[in-house]
């Protein structure tokens, strides 16, 4: 009877401790022997992240810029979508349902799947490294990637990172309470809030800029720097364990990639 309670509490302390072991060793992070240097050999999966020779992020400099006139305004249609604010470990993102928004590159339709926000930002401009950088992903039918983007310096406020601040926090909460994979659903958001500000943009092919670090991504940063208060940066951080607050990827190197400039005072 003894041994057979041994063993049940010993069955069960092995589940359980390996369900916290798979949810606490995280495969790669942004610190230590898991950090970024090494993404590329945790997993064969990941070995573009030290291979590839488009990797994101990069420092855009200015005048290195390209002015492209074959360059055209960045189309987007969001329409109001229902979303779902998750904890995706490397940081926290907003999950659409259904087709909620498109992007058009060249004619190419590229569906909007996900968004996301790295603070420090990732790319940067001239050396200067913001406080916050949002990911607005899209996938086009054959595949190809398209990131838009938007970067945010200190200041106000950001309108639509304050529809879900209260939000952010039950997230916050759920995480402390060890429900890390936790969705909210927030309901549909309006993304108008989101289009606004795109008569610059820098355009240049790099790569996702966290494991698989695939790459051939279409990235278009925008010229236009947002405001982000201390608070809305401190709520996006909240639900991170410690190793993915800081959860930037350090500047890729260009390889001779240009960066080509999108600016309609320039263009019409
Ligand atoms: C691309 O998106 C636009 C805008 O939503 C839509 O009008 C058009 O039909 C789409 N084209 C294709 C091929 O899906």
């Amino acid at each position: 009877m003894a041994s057979q309670l041994s063993f049940s509490f010993h069955f069960y302390c092995v589940v359980v401790c390996c369900c916290f072991c798979k949810i606490r060793t995280p495969s790669s992070s942004y610190a230590g022997l898991s950090g970024p240097a090494n993404w590329g050999s945790l997993n064969p999966k990941f070995s573009t992240c030290s291979s590839g020779k488009l990797q994101s992020p990069i420092n855009i400099i200015k005048n290195r810029a390209v002015e492209n006139k074959k360059l055209t305004p960045l189309t987007r249609d969001y329409k109001l979508g229902k979303a779902i604010l998750v904890n995706n470990g490397f940081n926290i993102g907003l999950l659409y349902e259904g087709s909620c928004g498109v992007l058009i590159i060249d004619g190419k339709n590229y569906t909007f799947k996900q968004m996301h926000w790295h603070s420090p930002s990732e790319h940067q401009i001239d050396g200067v490294q913001y406080a916050a950088e949002l990911h607005l992903v899209h996938l086009s039918d054959s595949g190809t990637i398209a990131v838009v983007s938007m970067l945010y310096e200190l200041g106000d406020a950001d309108p639509f990172i304050s529809k879900i601040t209260n939000r952010l926090s039950d997230l916050a909460k759920d995480a402390s309470a060890g429900y890390e994979e936790a969705h909210i659903p927030i309901g549909a958001l309006d993304n108008k809030l989101l289009r606004k500000n795109t008569r610059k943009y820098y355009r240049y092919v790099g790569s996702l800029t966290v494991p698989p670090c695939t790459e051939n991504v279409i990235w278009s940063v925008l010229g236009k720097v947002r405001t982000v208060s201390k608070e809305q940066v401190e709520a996006l951080k909240a639900p991170l364990r410690a190793e993915f607050k800081m959860n930037a990827r350090p500047l890729q190197s260009m390889n001779g990639r240009r960066v080509d400039l999108y600016d309609d005072k320039i263009t019409n």
